[in-house]
């Protein structure tokens, strides 16, 4: 029982929480961090310690729940106390002043209406209950009557506030039900589905789908990892306060900590509700995360209940959507491109549409599969869509509008390209070109070599990659550093000072971080997360080139795709000679070296047992680096021991005296390599 341990002990584990729930709120509710990651880090390691030493202090509410919960057998259903509604739509502006002449008419008045407009957010609704403060239930919406209880998930997402805040002075309710729109930012959604690719796991569709896949993980450690995040818009059940408008309600919670949209409208009237509408269309795009259109409200609750609710939507406020990203056009043609893995892409070529006031005159149709299972033939009329900054797909062809004089497509048997043999391996939905030296080949290893993320020379653009390629100057990337001005300032559309700016460009690129350098080699599965990765793991070229596929498949994070892969493109021989001919023309690695941040100043740290990605020597380098001390044995003035593969009687002894332990992934994270 708590009364038998030390006040001092829980006055610390009640302090930790305290300043935990301040430093998230700081970062993921008002994205103004107080501290540094590692700082963070260390103050949750410090409580989970404490946690696992004193079980009797472990509380739902502790931000220790961020990290995740032991998984579940299956997900419990839960009524919510009153339904999650739908909302109407509407497609234009007569649509919205029909709805507002149609809000007078029910409340029987001439008086223009006050609403509040706020964007739809394109994410999955939830509902999170807080009893007297305290998150105690989150679900989904289900059916509208009752979802799924998923309070671990939602426990992990960091903009969730776990405790409300009531340090303004203002009270809070007994119980509230609170919702809103859990989502993930485009960006996140963009690097998570490369990390997905980059381990053979499927890619998820769009945003929307990757934030409902992850809050339904039955295991919440997996929900913790993903970039998951939420907008606060409304509420079901309150007790004890009586709120006079909404937006005076989406100001109570935000004082209590939840987080609001900031492009909300309040207290608007119709012309500005329009005019808001057109602002949104054209600059949704700019937005960090997907919105589908922007919902009007009444303000005032008193009408709102006044107004009510039909079974499906309540008649106090409507979705206006966006139009439609899609649109139809005609598949004029199919024209096959070759890849830097020599994989053959069909692309559809289109006639040109505007598809949400952008042009789309091609969209990739994936591999010989799709066209199969979506029946595309060359003639058809489409239906095209563009997701974001996606590239525009084909999502079904209109066959009530075939005239049977459309053509059936097949993928070519030799390169479109180079004439050489095509070959589709076992399991794999690509068709590749064999021929390395193939033109196309070469051509996209060369873009990719000179790209942002590889070596991002200025000025290289493709159509001059293009020339140099046919021209015969450049045969690989490696002869990339052998151009020279003069030979460059006789391409077309080259002069002497563009050929001078690319070869100042070409200079600067040599100096090159270990990680953009493995990305530039184009070795196929390696994206740029999986070069952060293995420039993390090794010291040196010559340590990576000799690994085994076996001990690279030991790393965490890659899979065995990966391994593969990297392990034969360091055995062939030409790879190899390439590799030592970008070096021998100056290019220098810069290899990572933690920089000492001085974040571990003070720490003693105790190694026991085997990591799996680095040796002892690594790890006590690192942990120096950071400023720490590692020392041999455990005592009372040791902050964390490393635990990996078989550790000895170090394990007891700190688990004995409540020391903090940290498996491999942990000390990792505390490094910030994994970030
Ligand atoms: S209010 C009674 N506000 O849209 C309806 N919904 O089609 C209450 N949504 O299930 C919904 N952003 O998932 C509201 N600012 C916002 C919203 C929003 C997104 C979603 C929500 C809801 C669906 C209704």
């Amino acid at each position: 029982m708590p009364s038998t341990i030390e006040t001092e002990i829980v006055n610390k584990v009640n302090n930790l929480r305290e300043l935990l729930h301040h430093h998230n709120y700081r970062y993921y509710v008002l994205d103004d961090p107080e501290v540094s990651d590692a700082e963070y880090d260390r103050l949750m390691q410090e409580l989970i310690r404490l946690e696992q030493a004193y079980p009797q202090l472990v509380r739902a509410d502790s931000p220790s729940v961020r990290v995740g919960a032991p998984p579940l057998a299956k997900f419990e259903t839960i009524a919510h106390s009153t339904a999650m509604l739908s909302l109407d739509n509407a497609f234009n502006d007569d649509d919205i002043l029909e709805f507002d002449r149609r809000v007078k008419r029910n409340l029987g008045t001439d008086c223009g209406i006050s609403y509040t407009a706020e964007p739809k957010m394109d994410g999955v609704a939830v509902e999170l209950v807080y009893e007297n403060g305290k998150l105690s239930a989150a679900s989904t919406r289900g059916d509208g009557v009752s979802g799924e209880l998923i309070t671990a998930n939602v426990s992990t997402i960091g903009a969730v506030p776990l405790v409300m805040q009531a340090d303004q002075g203002s009270e809070f309710p007994s119980r509230l039900e609170v919702r809103g729109e859990v989502f993930i930012e485009i960006e996140a959604f963009k690097t998570l589905n490369q990390e997905r690719v980059e381990q053979d796991l499927p890619p998820f569709a769009n945003p929307r789908n990757a934030a409902a896949g992850s809050l339904r993980q039955l295991d919440s450690k997996i929900t913790a990892g993903r970039p998951l995040d939420i907008f606060f818009y409304g509420v079901g059940r309150v007790a004890d306060i009586v709120f006079e408008s909404h937006c005076k309600l989406l100001q109570s919670l935000k004082t209590w900590g939840f987080k609001i949209n900031p492009l909300i409208q309040p207290r608007i009237t119709v012309p500005a509700i329009l005019q808001f509408y057109r602002q949104l269309s054209e600059t949704r795009h700019q937005l960090p995360y997907d919105i589908d259109g922007m919902v009007i409200k009444v303000d005032s609750l008193q009408l709102q209940q006044k107004l009510g609710a039909t079974t499906r939507s309540p008649r106090w406020a409507i979705a206006y959507k966006f139009a439609a990203l899609q649109e139809t056009t005609v598949l004029e043609n199919i024209e096959v491109q070759v890849g830097r893995t020599g994989a053959l892409t069909p692309v559809a070529h289109l006639a040109p549409v505007s598809v949400g006031g952008v042009t789309v005159s091609r969209a990739t149709l994936h591999n010989e599969d799709e066209i199969e299972k979506k029946d595309i033939r060359i003639g058809d009329a489409v239906l095209v869509q563009r997701a974001g900054d996606v590239i525009p797909e084909v999502v079904k062809v209109i066959s009530s509008k075939r005239s049977g004089q459309e053509k059936k497509f097949s993928m070519p048997d030799a390169c479109p390209v180079c004439g050489s043999p095509v070959v589709r391996t076992e399991g794999e939905a690509a068709i590749r070109c064999i021929n390395a030296s193939c033109s196309a080949q070469v051509k996209e290893r060369i873009k990719h070599f000179a790209s942002k993320g590889a070596y991002d020379i200025d000025g290289l653009g493709d159509k001059l990659v293009d020339q140099l390629v046919e021209k015969q100057m450049v045969s690989s990337y490696a002869d990339l550093f052998k151009l020279d001005a003069d030979s460059l300032a006789a391409l077309d559309r080259m002069g002497a000072k563009s050929a001078e700016n690319l070869m100042d460009a070409i200079e600067s690129s040599k100096q090159i971080s270990f990680a953009r350098f493995l990305y530039a080699l184009g070795i196929r599965h390696v994206g740029e997360h999986i070069a952060v990765l293995l420039a993390g793991r090794f010291d040196s070229l010559n340590q990576l080139t000799n690994c085994s596929e076996e001990n690279l498949t030991a790393i965490e994070g890659v899979g065995p795709a990966v391994a593969k892969s990297v392990a034969a493109f360091f055995r062939q021989t030409n790879n190899l000679a390439t590799v030592h001919r970008i070096l021998n023309s100056g290019v220098q690695i810069l290899f990572e070296t933690l920089a000492p941040t001085g974040d571990f100043a003070d720490q003693t740290f105790v190694l026991t047992g085997a990591l799996k990605t680095m040796t002892r020597r690594q790890s006590k380098e690192l942990i120096e680096a950071a400023g720490g001390k590692v020392s041999s044995s455990v005592s009372r003035n040791t902050d964390y021991v490393v635990v990996g593969e078989s550790p000895g009687s170090k394990l007891a002894k700190a688990q004995e005296l409540g020391v903090a332990i940290l498996d491999e992934a942990a000390f990792k994270h505390m490094l910030g390599a994994e970030k």
